[in-house]
């Protein structure tokens, strides 16, 4: 039988997942939604791309919690995203309502899922999910050093002319302004990248990852982005459903890791079927530590405002 991967948002980001997982056969998609006929229209008509595209995984769009029993794993994707002008953080009090709503619904008929959030402000709605879902830690997983790690490596990759496959890099912290590129871990064919770039240069690429979704949603104006976030989530799935035992850049709920305690910040994880394995504790420069530190705050700061609503 078929895993079951369930997605919650039928927007951009929500069903560009569903189309991924679906294009991959490894597991059934039910793509949930608020708006009645949106996520049926959306998951009948990649349903007739099966022929094309030679999957014979089943998806189905529905608006009723029920389909999503006995998930492997749930996307949370539903929420608002920015406008041109507006902060991750702009979305915090309504994005927080969701979450609320839609983990009771999730946890009711999907006990023993797996959680992995893509909803903004991403470190903020993990910690949310995890603290009303009553699941392990292990079992609620924030996406966003893949996406922000694939950013830098993207910039990296462009810039010296080399594939993209022979850079390795971690972008850990929080999802935004505070994210901390590893450069001690940022390789380009084995080589540290700080022998191939100047600093100076190194600084601009830096910027441009942490404003990397500012920069899609100025262009896009009317909604924010979707190709390489839906990827990250894909990759994560890829691990959970087919038990990689991938490294990779997640939110993850730290008890005291990399002197951090009660708080979602992006840190390397090992991810498998049963969600995160480990967590993996690299070596930081002092600098890198106080930048994480500084994330961390960031963090924090949305949790302590949410906590008083
Ligand atoms: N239950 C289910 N779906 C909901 C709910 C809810 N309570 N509230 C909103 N939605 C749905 C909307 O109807 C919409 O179809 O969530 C979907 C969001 O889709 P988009 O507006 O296209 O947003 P998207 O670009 O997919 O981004 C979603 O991911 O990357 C983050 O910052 C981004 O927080 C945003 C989220």
């Amino acid at each position: 039988m078929r895993k079951k991967v369930s997605i919650v948002g039928a927007g951009q980001v929500g069903a560009t997942t569903a189309q991924r997982i679906f294009e991959k056969q490894y597991a059934d998609v039910v793509l949930i939604d608020i708006v009645e006929g949106l996520p049926q229209g959306k998951a009948l008509d990649m349903l007739e791309s099966g022929p094309v595209v030679g999957s014979d995984a089943q998806v189905i769009g529905t608006n009723d919690y029920k389909d999503t029993a006995n998930s492997d794993i749930v996307v949370i994707t539903s929420g608002v995203a920015r406008k041109p002008g507006m902060s991750r953080d702009d979305l915090l009090f309504t994005n927080m309502k969701i979450m609320d709503s839609v983990t009771s619904e999730i946890v009711k008929y999907s006990p023993e899922t797996i959680i992995i959030v893509v909803t903004n402000p991403l470190d903020a709605m993990a910690q949310r999910v995890y603290q009303s879902s009553g699941l392990p830690r292990e079992k609620v997983i924030g996406q966003s050093g893949v996406l922000d790690t694939a950013r830098f490596r993207t910039f990296l990759a462009q810039e010296l002319n080399v594939s993209i496959r022979d850079i390795q890099a971690y972008v850990l912290g929080g999802h935004g302004d505070t994210m901390v590129p590893v450069l001690g871990y940022t390789t380009v064919g084995g080589v540290p990248v700080s022998e191939l770039i100047s600093e100076k240069r190194l600084g601009e690429i830096i910027k441009r990852t942490q404003d990397g979704g500012a920069e899609i949603v100025s262009l896009l104006k009317t909604g924010s982005a979707y190709y390489a976030p839906s990827a990250g989530v894909a990759e994560m799935v890829d691990s959970i459903i087919l038990n990689q035992h991938r490294i990779l850049p997640c939110a993850a709920y730290l008890t005291g890791e990399y002197g951090i305690n009660n708080l979602y910040v992006g840190v390397p994880v090992k991810i498998g079927s049963s969600g995160i394995e480990e967590i993996i504790q690299i070596n930081l420069s002092n600098e890198e530590q106080a930048m994480l530190n500084a994330s961390a705050d960031a963090v924090q700061e949305l949790i302590d405002v949410m906590s008083k609503q």
